[in-house]
């Protein structure tokens, strides 16, 4: 296993003015000092594994990465975890679920493999170096984005032949500051097609969904949901969250895994939870007529986003061109929600026990 070189930097923020950074740390805002970084080079392999301080990267301005697009990332919490009275550490949740991921985004993107065990060792050896940046209370983590970029000096499109890795790390409250979202369906643009990159965890998808993020703020929304791109008639997902729908029976549903959406560790997550807790949870194809039908007649009664950085978020409203819908006001989170939210997040900080091996203590020392 690769050694981790550490290059601590030589102007650490003060523990006073990090600790206001703390208090109120928003969402991908706030930075900690250091980054872990792990070169490739088709003639070294991964080499020169360190964690140095964090600093602007010099990438050459004909590097593939700002031509086409060959990026990938992940993102998971480090996050305080009490699992019995008077015991305290720091956990990860499903770390190995993100590391598999990051495998199959690169092979998507025709770009190296980094081996588990090394996206797992540049996480923990950041974590050790950065321990005091891991925010206390509910709610609140470390969270950790992992992502690779093509290097190099060329416009041919082909893959690179070199790379970097980098994790940086970013303390983080709530993503949303509201009791439920609003959400546009985009009849405009879709996400992705069979074939295509839905699947990956690329920059690209994002970059792409932009504009239909801006569309949903012009119509009064906070996020949007795209449909299928052959039909526009079945629900995909949201621009960085998997969906699904409470139904009045009891039952969950939530689309299948079919190529074009992202495999949500977070929506694998509550599956399994949900059916532990006796919830029938179904992968089925959902029908947004369905839904808009479904929420008037209410066959369906809430509906909510899940990811790792919203964990599970509230839907309010679905509104469309001709049309809203709303659960109860549209801002109060339905009990089947709020269920597997204190199950899922009591999971990960320790209150419950996890009979999935899901959490995994980092040892910090
Ligand atoms: N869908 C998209 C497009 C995302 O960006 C994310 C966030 O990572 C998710 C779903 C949820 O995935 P996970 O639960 O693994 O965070
Ligand atoms: C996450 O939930 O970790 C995401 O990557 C979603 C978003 C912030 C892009």
């Amino acid at each position: 296993m690769a050694l981790f070189k550490i290059e601590r930097t030589s102007s650490p923020t003060p523990a006073e003015a990090r600790r206001r950074l703390l208090g109120l740390p928003g969402f991908g805002q706030v930075f900690t000092d250091h980054m872990a970084l792990i070169s490739y080079s088709d003639d070294q392999g991964w080499h020169d594994a360190k964690i140095t301080a964090r600093r602007p990267f010099q990438v050459d301005p004909a590097s593939p990465v700002f031509h086409y697009g060959q990026e990938i990332f992940e993102g998971l919490k480090a996050y305080h975890h009490a699992p019995r009275e008077g015991e305290k550490g720091v956990a990860l949740f499903r770390p190995d679920a993100n590391a598999r991921r990051f495998k199959a985004s690169a092979r998507r993107l025709a770009m190296p493999e980094l081996p588990e065990e090394l996206f797992l060792q540049a996480l923990e050896e950041l974590l050790k170096v950065e321990k005091d940046w891991i925010p206390e209370g509910e709610g609140h983590s470390l969270y950790l984005r992992p992502f690779m970029i093509s290097d190099g000096a060329f416009l041919g499109v082909k893959p690179a032949n070199n790379y970097v890795f980098c994790v940086l790390a970013s303390p983080a409250g709530s993503y949303f500051s509201k009791g439920a979202v609003s959400v546009w369906v985009s009849e405009n643009y879709t996400r992705a097609a069979p074939g295509g990159t839905g699947e990956a965890k690329c920059g690209g998808n994002y970059a792409g969904s932009l504009v239909a993020q801006q569309e949903a703020k012009r119509q009064g929304c906070d996020q949007v949901l795209f449909l299928d791109s052959a039909n526009r008639r079945y629900v995909e997902e949201m621009g960085g969250m998997n969906v699904m729908f409470v139904h009045r029976d009891g039952h969950v549903s939530t689309p299948p895994l079919n190529g074009t959406i992202l495999r949500g560790i977070t929506r694998d997550s509550l599956l399994r939870l949900g059916r532990e807790m006796g919830i029938e949870m179904r992968e089925e194809p959902v029908d947004i007529e369905e839904v808009f039908a479904g929420a008037r007649s209410g066959e369906i009664v809430e509906a909510f986003a899940c990811g790792t950085a919203a964990a599970l978020s509230p839907i309010g409203s679905f509104r469309r061109p001709g049309g809203e819908v709303k659960f109860g006001d549209g801002n109060t989170p339905g009990p089947v929600t709020l269920k597997l939210r204190e199950k899922l997040t009591g999971l990960q900080r320790g209150r419950y026990p996890d009979p999935f091996g899901w959490v995994q203590p980092v040892a910090l020392d």
